[in-house]
């Protein structure tokens, strides 16, 4: 058979034309790269929508499972739909031996959680997971990470509790009581989506390729990772109870602690945002909630004294650009006073993030298309390797 030969690669691939004047958008900022029915982030008025519902009446007052299957099918589930997802959810908890034994491995080598749990979706992915089975197994890898991080034994996951209940069980072996169930449901709710964040966006991007969903799930995790996004509760509740631990009026203690961060070129971590102008509205519906869990404690009260030198601070740092307090630092208060440690922070982060992520997923192969923008070339022009001597 003739087959027809290629066209010379000059007329197969021409150069594109780039309109240099054009500025580079390095972050991307302002650039719309996907439509999305998930969530609406308005950043000059403060506002969180998720599927229709504002964030301070959603997250407070559903399970987590109703708000995943929100995402997933753009309506909330009626009761017997909500119990049938939840159920297929908690089938999907148990770990294949795979996973249990990187795991194992993991703590033994004293990685972070956050690697454990890259390490364990990882493992997942040999089986083509779907999202009943993402659901269910990521908080199990995190809840098992991290007894084998204590030097404790997993135990075994119960079927028949809600997403919430189900994860504090797996990590303490006693079951929680009902107000920190209800404070994990509205933490991991308010977290569910929030626009084309940087994770979300990673998730995008592998889906547009076609590649499989627990990859696209694996390469948000990295992202969710790093400080400048999901990584910065953490260090926000150190600063706190340091500057705590050390007595004294706190919000002193804070103007000079600040201060000589911004000085030293650092930035103070749960405040400002890509996208918001004022204060992040996922900060006060954790607050509330973070409120009932410390409700015996001084520490929210501290944490308000904290918070507002940090503001003022930030002010005479940078006059011109409104740095508000984001959602990372009443999350720091919140997962806390649940008994979590820093370094659970992350991953508790991504479980609730899931959701959105594995929506976003569906919604980029549905109606997307393979993500591939431009760079500017920069680099060295007609070099060449001349004659060999
Ligand atoms: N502390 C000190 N300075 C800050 C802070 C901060 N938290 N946030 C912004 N700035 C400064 C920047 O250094 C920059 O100064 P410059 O113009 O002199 O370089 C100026 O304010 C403007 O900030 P941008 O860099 O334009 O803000 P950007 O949109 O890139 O940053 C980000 C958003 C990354 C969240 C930033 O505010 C930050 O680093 N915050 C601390 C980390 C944090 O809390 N991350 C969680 C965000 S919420 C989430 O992802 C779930």
């Amino acid at each position: 058979m003739e087959t027809a030969s290629p066209a010379p690669l000059s007329e197969r691939d021409p150069p594109r034309a780039h309109p240099s004047p054009e500025p580079v958008r390095h972050g991307l900022e302002g650039v719309l790269a996907a439509e999305t029915r998930l969530s609406r982030v308005d950043g000059h008025a403060g506002k969180l929508v998720i599927a229709g519902y504002a964030v301070d009446e959603l997250a407070p007052r559903c399970s987590f499972e109703a708000v995943a299957y929100l995402l997933l099918h753009d309506r909330l589930p009626s009761r017997e739909e909500e119990r049938a997802f939840a159920g297929a959810i908690a089938r999907e908890r148990t770990l294949p031996p795979l996973a249990l034994q990187l795991l194992a491995e993991a703590a033994a080598a004293g990685a972070a959680p956050i690697d454990a749990l890259r390490l364990g979706t990882a493992s997942l992915s040999v089986e083509v997971p779907r999202v009943e089975r993402l659901l269910g197994a990521l908080p199990t890898l995190v809840a098992s990470y991290e007894r084998l991080r204590k030097g404790l034994a997993p135990v075994a996951p119960r079927p028949e509790l809600p997403a919430s209940a189900s994860f504090l069980w797996l990590l303490r072996g006693s079951e929680p009581t009902a107000s920190e169930a209800r404070a994990l449901d509205t933490y991991w709710n308010t977290v569910s989506d929030h626009g084309l964040n940087a994770s979300t966006f990673t998730a995008r991007v592998i889906a547009s390729t076609a590649s499989d969903v627990g990859s696209a799930i694996l390469g948000a995790l990295g992202a969710l990772k790093g400080p400048l996004h999901g990584g910065a509760p953490g260090p926000a509740l150190e600063a706190l109870l340091r500057l705590r631990a050390e007595g004294g009026d706190i919000a002193e203690r804070t103007r000079h602690w600040a201060r000589a961060e911004l000085d030293a070129g650092r930035r103070l971590m749960g405040f400002g945002h890509r996208v918001y102008r004022t204060r992040d509205p996922r900060a006060d519906v954790l607050r509330a909630a973070a409120r009932e869990l410390l409700a015996d404690s001084d520490l929210l009260a501290l944490a308000e004294r904290h918070e507002a030198a940090v503001l003022e601070v930030l002010r005479e740092h940078k006059p011109g650009r409104r740095l508000e307090t984001n959602v990372e630092f009443y999350t720091a208060l919140l997962l806390h006073g649940l008994g979590f440690e820093p370094p659970l922070f992350t991953p508790v982060f991504a479980l609730g993030r899931l959701a959105g992520w594995l929506a976003h997923d569906a919604e980029q192969r549905a109606h997307g298309r393979l993500i591939r923008p431009d760079a500017r070339y920069v680099g060295a022009e007609e070099r060449t390797l001349g004659v060999a001597p």
